[in-house]
């Protein structure tokens, strides 16, 4: 059985993956990955060719760097990358040059991944987790844009310099029109299927980088996105409006820092950032399938790993990005994401979705499998 594979990529190869799990946490969660991997291999003949690789504290461990050239390498061939997390307390002293999160940063540079697609659904069973009223998340479905190549994480000057008989830290935010433009497209095209409704947000009234921002966002949107509906706000009101009344955003498009505050901040009003996922995308291949890294928004969360409390849900609901993304599945993408809403209905927690009602909390691993039986069951 060959469906759901992208039309016009080559039947006789499976796609693939290269699995990217990390630290902390990060392993665990991907374990639950692999089963989902496995049972869409096994229950519906769509078989992917997995590898693994490092990334983060483990490469450093390994390697003397937080992603070796020949993981590098990998990360360009294949389909897509999924990653777990990276980061813990054991680097906290190491070199900023070789910290875990250099990793990563580096897998979104080099393959120039410049759109970040951060949803922020609430899943109905878990409106009463926000630490906003019910009223104000039931129903939330926003999608953050964030530009992920560019601004202050990447531009130059920077550094830390001596200056007189001190020293100086420097960052610089620097944006082409062109950076600007695909990542507004992508923000657009994302709209046309969702609710046709986008907010940029920069802050124009102190930043130049934002004053063009804001030029260029509405400049794309005139010339070749006119039917969707375009407003721009400071990003600190944009920060504000989302706790306040989040249900009027549709899309948001942003910048690279900003959408990095105001994703996290998205997140929590859901009430657990380990339900999140994360597409980072960019330019098409040559078999048409955009360049991609899925991961969750959380991070390695050291304090928990290894003791089956993670959650995996952020991370088994990028693989179902990955299939609607990456590999044009979006029938599988929606049947995996009703699974886990299924298992959360039936009152299924992991140990960060507890409540004060006595309920017992289900390791990483029983949350995987739980998902695995609501997928069987839709079939
Ligand atoms: C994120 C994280 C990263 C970022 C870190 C880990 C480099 O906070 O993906 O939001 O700042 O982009
Ligand atoms: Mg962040």
């Amino acid at each position: 059985m060959r469906d759901g594979i992208l039309e016009g990529s080559d039947p006789m190869t499976n796609p693939s993956l290269l699995i990217l799990a990390g630290d902390g946490i990060g392993p665990e969660v991907m374990a639950e990955v692999k089963k989902i991997i496995g049972w869409y291999g096994d229950k519906r003949g769509i078989n992917f060719d997995v590898s693994e690789d490092l990334v983060g504290g483990s490469a450093y461990d390994a390697h003397g760097t937080p992603l070796h050239d020949n993981t590098m390498a990998k990360a360009q061939e294949v389909d897509a990358v999924l990653l777990g997390a990276v980061g813990g307390p054991k680097y906290d002293d190491l070199d900023f040059s070789v910290k875990p999160e250099r990793g990563l940063l580096r897998l979104r540079k080099e393959m120039d991944l410049y759109a970040n697609l951060r949803p922020a659904q609430c899943f109905d069973a878990l409106a009463d987790f926000s630490s906003l009223k019910k009223d104000v998340v039931a129903g939330l479905d926003i999608m953050i844009v964030r530009e992920l190549t560019s601004g202050i994480y990447f531009g130059e000057p920077r550094g830390i310099f001596e200056e007189g008989n001190e020293r100086v830290g420097i960052n610089t935010q620097r944006y082409t029109e062109s950076e600007i433009e695909r990542v507004a497209r992508s923000a657009f095209e994302l709209a046309k299927r969702r609710g046709n409704k986008v907010c940029s947000m920069e802050k124009a009234n102190v930043m130049e980088s934002g004053i063009l921002w804001r030029e260029v966002v509405q400049r794309v949107h005139d010339t070749e996105y006119p039917d969707v509906e375009l407003s721009h706000m400071y990003a600190d009101a944009g920060a504000m409006q989302l706790c306040r009344w989040p249900k009027q955003f549709d899309v948001i498009v942003t910048d690279n820092l900003f959408g990095d505050l105001l994703s996290d901040a998205a997140a929590m009003l859901t009430g657990s950032l380990g339900m999140l996922p994360s597409a980072s995308l960019g330019a098409p291949m040559a078999n048409g399938r955009p360049k991609a890294l899925y991961e969750p928004v959380h991070g390695s969360a050291p304090d928990i790993a290894g003791q089956g409390k993670a959650n995996p849900i952020a991370c088994i609901l990028s693989f179902a990005m990955a299939l609607r993304y990456s590999f044009d599945m979006g029938d599988e993408a929606d049947r995996l994401e009703k699974a886990v809403e299924q298992v959360l209905a039936d009152g299924k927690r992991t140990a960060d979705l507890l409540g004060e009602d006595g309920v017992q909390p289900v390791t990483t691993s029983e949350m995987g499998d739980a998902i695995v039986e609501a997928l069987n069951a839709s079939l």
